[in-house]
């Protein structure tokens, strides 16, 4: 008889990683909600829902605000492939590994791609970035926000101006930041923006919020093409090259999403309820007290590591708010450490990829589990772990650091969206 294996029993454990991290359990619920057609009114509404908990979310005015399903770079997809015609110039200015992806996907998608590269550990400034645009002079610039792998934030602010001045199109990957940190769509002028869930929005993997305002949907509009089998009789076709891929073809996502609900794919319905849950609890929670949650977690975390003698990585003036960089002490294995913290403690802690393999760790503080008692958690069993692996710190200092940290704060933390 073929082997049935046994109940699906995932062991608890402890998400302190750059993500994917625990998902909230009302999140969990919303997921086990029963199915419905996907164009029942009922659906139909949720759907609508999202896309305004998507807006106070990018805090935006943009009408196209959805769901694109998929894990994170779903959505940087469908964004790339929708704006660019193949010759387009592309700039993607690169501090960690997604700034690479962004690149690549852009040359997926034929574009002609200028990268601008910096030290893992450090940003960009501003007056960086004009200058490669008058030199490139690109139609897209492509950034990531927070880059998980070297845990540093780009500031955005002033770049959106920039682009503005020079008519290039602003696609930002806030995977990594949104619900976390701001990040303030409209304001910011930023053109397009994707995420995930997996991170701040403490969902699980597998659906991509994006939002786009005017000057993408008009690049979309150009381009508009409908598949034969659901085309209607009165369609006009764009004059601008076809989008290349039928997936990821915002235009027919737009209709789908919009009043002619164009029957292009079926809505993954356990991740719109995920996503419409998981939005709906960090609105909830207040934007500006969810990023205040996540810089004190930050703080607490940093004081921590530094009490206990350890090296925080990369420029410490942009790090993100939930994601901490440190130093694997030297003659420590580092994998010996993560292993013992994973199969010890159930807590499992980031190793770091490309020019930072086996340099550091990356310690996440994100959504749901972005949490004082994690927080002191997963000091006090880093302490016992880098001991059995070599390295003393003072008994109990991490801890005591970061819980000085939370008891100093004025907490503008509203429990009762998070407990
Ligand atoms: C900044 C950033 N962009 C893109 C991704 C890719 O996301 P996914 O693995 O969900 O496709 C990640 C995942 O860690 C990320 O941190």
């Amino acid at each position: 008889m073929a082997e049935l294996f046994g109940d699906l029993n995932p062991p608890p454990r402890l998400l302190m990683g750059p993500g994917p991290v625990g998902v909230d359990p009302r999140v969990l619920r919303a997921m086990s909600m029963p199915m419905l057609g996907q164009f029942d009114p009922a659906f139909t509404a949720y759907m609508n829902e999202t896309m305004e908990l998507l807006r106070q979310l990018y805090r935006t005015k943009n009408r196209w605000s959805f769901l694109v399903d998929g894990t994170a770079r779903a959505g940087i997809e469908a964004i790339l492939v929708s704006l660019i015609t193949p010759g387009d110039k592309v700039l993607v200015p690169n501090f960690g590994r997604f700034g690479f992806l962004l690149a690549e996907i852009a040359q997926r998608c034929r574009a002609d791609v200028v990268t601008l590269d910096r030290e893992w550990g450090t940003v960009f400034t501003p007056d960086e970035i004009e200058t490669a645009i008058k030199k490139h002079k690109p139609r897209v610039l492509a950034l990531v926000h927070g880059d998980t792998s070297t845990t540093m934030a780009q500031p955005l602010k002033d770049i959106g101006d920039i682009c503005r001045r020079h008519d290039v199109i602003f696609y930002v990957d806030a995977t990594a930041t949104l619900g976390g940190m701001n990040v303030a769509v409209d304001d910011w002028k930023l053109d397009a923006v994707s995420a995930g869930l997996q991170k701040c929005l403490s969902g699980p993997p597998g659906s991509s919020p994006i939002t786009i305002n005017d000057r993408v949907v008009d690049v979309v509009k150009a381009r508009r093409h409908i598949e034969a089998g659901i085309r209607p009789d009165d369609f006009v076709e764009g004059n601008a090259p076809i989008i290349q891929s039928n997936y990821f073809d915002l235009g027919m996502l737009m209709d789908y999403w919009g009043e002619s609900r164009l029957n292009h794919h079926t809505e993954a319905t356990s991740m719109l309820y995920a996503a419409r849950e998981a939005v709906r609890l960090v609105l909830a929670e207040g934007l500006d007290n969810c990023f205040a949650r996540h810089r004190l977690a930050s703080e607490a975390m940093t004081s921590g590591l530094t009490a206990m003698g350890l090296e925080l990585f990369g420029d410490q003036k942009n790090k993100m708010a939930n994601v901490t960089g440190v130093v694997i002490p030297a003659n420590v294995d580092g994998e010996a450490v993560r292993s013992m913290m994973l199969h010890d403690f159930g807590i499992e802690i980031g190793t770091s990829f490309g020019p930072l393999r086996g340099k550091i760790w990356r310690i996440g503080t994100m959504g749901y589990v972005c949490r004082k008692e994690n927080v002191l958690v997963c000091l006090s069993a880093l302490e016992t772990c880098l001991r059995h692996c070599g390295f003393r710190s003072q008994a109990g200092a991490g801890t005591d650091a970061a819980l000085a940290v939370y008891r100093d704060a004025e907490v503008p933390v509203k429990k009762a969206a998070i407990s």
